[in-house]
């Protein structure tokens, strides 16, 4: 549906004035006001991360401290040994990241909240925090990630930083982000590098909505799945699908294409004049 905002509002949504004129007296305030947030958010993130990665870093520096210190064996053995000490240090390092940049989303508040359509450009304090958070989960997922996706830990880190997902479901992507608008039944899978988001840039606005997965549903690898979604339970989505924002996906069937159209229910074919049904 074609967008019905009036040309002459974009400007001031996105904060910016005419060519030439200069801004009224409040509204250079509210710039002054605009720089401290972003200034506060961006500082803030740098400190917290830095004492994510610095707490993070010690177990594993400990633990390779702990064997350089093994004098009793020969010289060759002992650079050998701190070859190998390498994995365990990493994983402890990712493992703690993990940890701790779930605690500091919830220690902070940093959430997506949902029904958000913001614009971007005025960086408001729910912007910011949702900024915060995504670069939370940003820089969780560089470090513990790749080590992590697919298993059990990756789905609990999930769980901590906001996710609600249910028992025996298996996450092989990265490309999650608003944990916290994002809820799963159980025995659900994500196939790799399949992305599901509740949020959206659209026009320079921040539009935010839950994504709900029902009961053994399953995202086919690289599919996008858009914002405010539902899909019910045993339902299959294709690989390389996009799910448009807003669907709804029946229970019991299989989606597939991009946008996604009906492809079976219950197990039967549909034709394709019948399987424009995405809501
Ligand atoms: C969508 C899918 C489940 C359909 O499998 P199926 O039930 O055996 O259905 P079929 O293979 O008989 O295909 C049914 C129709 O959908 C079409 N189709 C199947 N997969 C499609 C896809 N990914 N994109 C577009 N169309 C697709 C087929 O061409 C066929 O169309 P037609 O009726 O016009 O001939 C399967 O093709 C798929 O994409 N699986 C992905 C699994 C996955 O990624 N898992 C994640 C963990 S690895």
């Amino acid at each position: 549906m074609a967008d019905h905002t009036p040309e002459s509002t974009i400007p001031q949504a996105l904060g910016r004035s005419e060519p030439g004129s200069s801004p009224p007296p409040a509204h250079r305030g509210g710039r002054w006001r605009l720089r401290l947030r972003v200034t506060w958010a961006v500082t803030s993130i740098i400190l917290t991360e830095s004492v994510i990665l610095g707490l993070s870093v010690l177990p594993a520096v400990s633990f390779w401290t702990w064997v350089y210190q093994w004098r009793m064996i020969p010289e060759w053995a002992q650079v050998l040994t701190m070859a190998m000490a390498f994995v365990p240090a990493y994983v402890l390092f990712a493992t703690s990241v993990l940890l701790y940049s779930a605690l500091v989303t919830r220690l902070f508040g940093w959430r997506t909240r949902p029904g958000l359509a913001l614009p971007l450009a005025e960086m408001s304090w729910p912007v910011l925090d949702w900024g915060r958070y995504l670069m939370t989960i940003h820089v969780a997922r560089t470090f513990a990630g790749p080590v992590f996706r697919s298993t059990p830990i990756w789905t609990v880190y999930l769980r901590l930083n906001g996710a609600t997902i249910g028992r025996g479901c298996w996450v092989n992507s990265l490309k999650l982000m608003d944990h916290s608008l994002l809820e799963f039944g159980d025995r659900v899978t994500i196939g790799s590098d399949a992305s599901v988001s509740g949020h959206m840039i659209e026009h320079g606005l921040l539009k935010t909505a839950p994504v709900r997965l029902g009961r053994h549903v399953t995202i086919g690898i690289n599919s996008v799945v858009g914002i405010g979604t539902t899909v019910g339970d045993h339902t299959q989505v294709g690989a390389l699908s996009v799910v448009p924002k807003h669907s709804h996906l029946d229970a019991n069937a299989v989606y597939a294409g991009a946008p996604v159209r009906c492809v079976k229910r219950g197990g039967v074919r549909v034709n394709d004049a019948d399987s424009d049904d995405v809501a």
